[in-house]
């Protein structure tokens, strides 16, 4: 697909078009992997750090942060969606604010948190990457950022495993589901960059496989401030 400068803003306004049937695919459980497999590995990853103070970007609905809060942690979930808020916020606690990927990493919380997490949240490219420069910023001394994401090796499909933008589609999601936004694809190796570019040591990386058919379904990075 041909670049285009402004993809990172075609996810936003994909996603206010899409906020409504995606409060409806979580609330019926709708997508198979998260109940078989991602949602649970996402909540073990952050409690196993042991933090208390958690930021859930992208939090999309709110279902992460209230997992979290009700494991005793306090969460801030942020998301660029004014309805995908309101419903985090009639749903539960936990405190939640409207803000983009830009804002954040202009300090617009000007807090610091012992984990930030990212569930499926990090889609775009020049947004991605602003907000991992400002991670050092948002995290506490030990604190550690995780990211969430499609398996590259799987998401790949047949095409040549490089970076770049690739459409995406809304095939197995109801028809509720409209426009499609570009995304940012991504290599493993890229991924493990992204933290170590921004001072960011990688703890771990964690590999959830699909219980039916035995392969990867997502990644998770775990990486912490070096020194
Ligand atoms: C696939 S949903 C995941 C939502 C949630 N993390 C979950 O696990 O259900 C992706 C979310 O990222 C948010 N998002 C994408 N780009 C964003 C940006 N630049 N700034 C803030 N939120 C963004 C979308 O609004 C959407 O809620």
């Amino acid at each position: 697909m041909t670049i285009d400068s402004d993809n990172d803003g075609k996810i936003i306004e994909s996603w206010f078009k899409n906020a409504a049937p995606w409060i409806v695919a979580i609330a019926e459980r709708q997508i198979e992997s998260r109940n078989l497999i991602t949602d649970r590995s996402i909540v073990d990853a952050v409690v196993s750090r042991g933090g208390k103070t958690v930021l859930d970007l992208g939090c999309g609905e709110g279902w992460l942060t209230r997992a979290l809060v009700d494991r005793g942690m306090n969460v801030v979930g942020t998301d660029t969606i004014p309805a995908l808020i309101d419903r985090a916020s009639t749903m539960g606690a936990g405190e939640f604010e409207v803000a983009t990927y830009a804002e954040i990493a202009a300090g617009k919380l000007a807090k610091k948190f012992d984990v930030v997490v990212a569930n499926f949240s990090l889609i775009g490219k020049e947004s991605v990457e602003g907000l991992c420069r400002s991670m050092p910023s948002l995290l506490t001394d030990r604190g550690t950022f995780i990211v969430q994401t499609l398996h590259p090796t799987i998401a790949n499909g047949d095409l040549p495993y490089i970076d770049g933008w690739r459409a995406s589609s809304w095939d197995g999601f109801s028809d509720e589901f409209t426009d499609p936004a570009p995304w940012y694809f991504r290599t493993l190796a890229t991924w493990i960059e992204l933290y170590t570019a921004n001072g960011l040591s990688l703890i771990e990386i964690c590999e959830p496989i699909h219980p039916q058919t035995g392969q990867p379904v997502s990644v998770i990075l775990i990486g912490g401030l070096s020194g």
